[in-house]
């Protein structure tokens, strides 16, 4: 008879034992939150497509705050939807911007304090065109002015770091616009405030919940001359290095799960820190299954968010934050 000598069974025999070889684990403070923020007062408006996300209004917004707080998350991604829009984004940059007002007004709550505030930098929610840039047309052309965006968002940067984002997270993918938001942010006195550039953002089906959630599709054409093709994983590659050269603090890949293999081979290149984004898609595909009995929730959350762990991402932003949260305790 001729025996295993080597039986991998024998360390997966009791959960103590599992535990003992697990070799990726998760932490809330590991975990990021997108918030939207909306106009009004009380406001709680579902978000059709991704069950549990809520456009919330500021007072809303602080006790959801709160509550990630207490579940020990590690920071909140800020979103706008302002109540006007217009060519130029306006809302984007203007003082008191949307997200602007709600960074004021987290910055005061002392109870929030171990919680970073991220503010997403992008002009898609405060365009009426709903582009991540700005807009230049000509007959039935159109073209996203890659130089005149970026000014606009090393504005939009400045004035959110003034307001009191820890952290800008520019998603626009203009070419330059670490470096030029590099620039504004430090003439502005904020040298110290981190870019957390979205540098390999691949233009992807999977973001059609949030352009529900931000109020922000297109209204002509689509994102597909800013946002990377999904078949490229070398021109990442070049992106992230850019990125890097142009001064990022960290590295956003997204979307996550389709795009394991780009976080890994980023992972073994480059020594930044880099998170993940688990885009609405992503949860709004599960929350489908999980409706119709098909996926048991708990484990194919736990195991999705573990996957993007093991792929090398320190982080992860995700619409599970709060869900996860509770259960790692
Ligand atoms: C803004 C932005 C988008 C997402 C994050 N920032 C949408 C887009 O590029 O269309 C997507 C996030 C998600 O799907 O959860 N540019």
């Amino acid at each position: 008879m001729n025996f295993p000598v080597t039986r991998m069974r024998r360390l997966r025999r009791t959960e103590a034992m599992r535990s003992l070889v697990r070799e990726t684990h998760l932490h809330p403070g590991a975990l990021i939150y997108p918030l939207f923020i909306c106009p009004g007062e009380g406001v709680r408006k579902p978000i059709s497509s991704m069950p549990n996300v809520f456009n919330l209004s500021l007072d809303e917004a602080l006790k959801e705050a709160e509550k990630c707080a207490e579940l020990g998350i590690g920071a909140l991604l800020l979103f706008g939807l302002p109540a006007e829009k217009d060519e130029q984004a306006t809302g984007a940059w203007a003082d008191d911007g949307i997200v602007q007002n709600a960074l004021r007004e987290f910055k005061k709550n002392r109870k929030l304090d171990s919680l970073v505030m991220m503010a997403d930098v992008c002009l898609c929610e405060y365009t009426s065109h709903g582009h991540c840039g700005v807009v230049a047309r000509d007959g039935d052309h159109y073209d996203i002015e890659n130089d005149a965006s970026v000014t606009l968002l090393a504005k939009t940067a400045a004035s959110l770091a003034k307001a009191g984002a820890d952290i800008v997270a520019p998603s626009d993918m203009m070419d330059g616009r670490v470096a030029a938001m590099r620039d504004a942010l430090d003439e502005g006195g904020f040298e110290q405030t981190p870019i957390l550039s979205y540098a390999s953002k691949f233009s992807s089906a999977f973001y059609g919940p949030f352009r529900e959630a931000a109020d922000s599709a297109p209204q002509f054409g689509d994102r597909r001359s800013y946002q990377m093709d999904g078949a490229n994983l070398r021109e990442a590659m070049r992106e992230i290095e850019l990125d890097i050269a142009e001064g990022a603090d960290m590295l956003l890949m997204k979307p996550a799960m389709p795009y394991l293999d780009v976080m890994h081979e980023a992972r073994q290149r480059f020594d930044l820190p880099i998170g993940a984004y688990q885009v609405s898609g992503e949860y709004s595909m599960l929350h489908a299954a999980f409706e119709r009995g098909w996926l048991e929730p708990e484990r194919t959350m736990m195991e999705s968010l573990t996957s993007i762990r093991r792929a090398g991402a320190d982080f992860i932003v995700t619409y599970f934050a709060k869900d996860a949260a509770k259960i790692l305790g």
